[in-house]
């Protein structure tokens, strides 16, 4: 069938919306019709060529949200007309790492996913002889996609689609980062640094798993204001002294709980400080540069503090975004806040530079 789709034709030039082509799902796989779609700071890593592992042609997006259009063969969870939100990270329900509780990290299609295939080696998506890669498995700039069963998430049809793909990466990053990786207590105190997509998904996590104190870090002043609308009860403007201010906010131990969702190792680095001598947690989700390092006094580690990374906030897709969409529609998550601006796919190069001037949380394209 033919679709539009925006096309990565070359690193660090605009995508070109345009026709192509998009082959029947085969088995295992699900052609779904996309409703909205979130613009993500990957989806412009990549745009950019700033990833080295990136590759051209590809039709990029994976914050995708829609309606199952047809299945291929064998495919048994999902059928005509449900509805879906996109999973980068899926779960094959089988390997070692989906059995076990311990971690979201499905094995099932990584290497194929990562070159830009669907599982079987192939692509569905060309134009004339050439072939188009996917991108993260996903591919959801465009009006239709094929992906693998395995990586749908079945949510409830009363979901609004514009909200619903915001938990297709970032916000089920922050949430999951606080509910899963660190399984916030009750009662806690709670520093989050960045108030992107996933640090305000971070201080609405703490909040949901009840922690008393929840202070948000960022060098943005609008976005503190997001967070206090998240459930922060104090905000700080990041700096050189922010370890010091919240040592000195937390009786000179530090906080229970502390997250990292900017990418900054040296911010990664502050979050591990702010951590509490004893238990500190302090939980990494921001995605530092190739090559770049943490770097940590052993003796922060001697005395207690424990760092884990989170991927996905360990969220196992899809059984855990149905459970967070569920969540938002019985109005424990604020979702509206996280939507700044609704655009069209032909605007999705506008969504780029939304992102780059940090004009808004998410620029969400809707098809019509
Ligand atoms: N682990 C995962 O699975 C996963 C998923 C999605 C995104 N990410 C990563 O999470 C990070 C955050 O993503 P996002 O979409 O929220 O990004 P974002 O750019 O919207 O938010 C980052 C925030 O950090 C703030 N910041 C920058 N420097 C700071 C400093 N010195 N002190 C305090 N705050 C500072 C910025 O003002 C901004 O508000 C990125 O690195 C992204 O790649 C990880
Ligand atoms: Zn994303
Ligand atoms: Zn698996």
């Amino acid at each position: 069938m033919k679709m539009r789709a925006a096309v990565l034709e070359e690193f660090g030039q605009p995508l070109v919306v345009q026709e192509v082509e998009l082959a029947e799902p085969r088995a295992g796989e699900v052609l779904v019709r996309l409703v909205a779609c979130g613009v993500c700071h990957t989806d412009l890593y990549t745009a950019s060529g700033a990833d080295p592992s990136g590759y051209a042609p590809a039709v990029l997006g994976h914050e995708g949200a829609g309606v199952v259009e047809r299945v291929g063969a064998d495919v048994t969870s999902l059928a005509a007309g449900d509805h879906v939100v996109t999973l980068f990270s899926p779960q094959c329900g089988e390997c070692v790492h989906c059995v076990d509780p311990r971690t979201n990290l499905c094995l099932a299609i990584r290497e194929q996913q990562n070159k830009g295939f669907l599982p079987d080696g192939s692509t569905r998506i060309s134009r004339g002889e050439g072939e188009i890669r996917h991108f993260m498995g996903c591919s959801t700039f465009a009006e239709y996609t094929v992906m693998p069963e395995i990586a749908l998430a079945k949510i409830d049809p009363e979901a609004p689609f514009e909200h619903a793909c915001l938990f297709a990466c970032g916000l089920s990053t922050g949430l999951g980062a606080a509910i899963n990786t660190a399984a916030v207590q009750a009662g806690s105190t709670c520093v989050v640094f960045g108030a992107g997509m996933v640090g305000l998904g971070a201080v609405a996590g703490c909040r949901l798993q009840g922690a008393e104190r929840i202070v948000c870090v960022d060098l943005s002043p609008r976005r503190l204001e997001l967070a206090r609308g998240q459930g922060a009860t104090d905000v700080i403007v990041g700096g050189e002294s922010t370890v010091e201010a919240i040592l000195e906010m937390t009786g000179g131990f530090g906080a229970d709980y502390t997250f990292e969702a900017t990418g900054n190792v040296a911010v990664m680095r502050q979050a591990v400080e702010a951590a509490r001598m004893a238990w500190g947690l302090c939980t990494v989700a921001g995605v530092a540069g190739k090559g770049e390092t943490l770097d940590v006094v052993p003796r922060l580690l001697i005395t207690g503090r424990r760092v884990a990374g989170s991927s996905f906030g360990g969220v196992k897709g899809r059984e855990g975004v149905p459970r967070l969409v569920e969540r938002a529609l019985a109005g424990e998550i604020d979702v509206e806040p996280f939507l700044s601006h609704r655009i069209i796919l032909d605007e999705v190069n506008r969504g780029f530079e939304l992102m780059e001037a940090q004009d808004g949380i998410r620029s969400v394209i809707e098809f019509r």
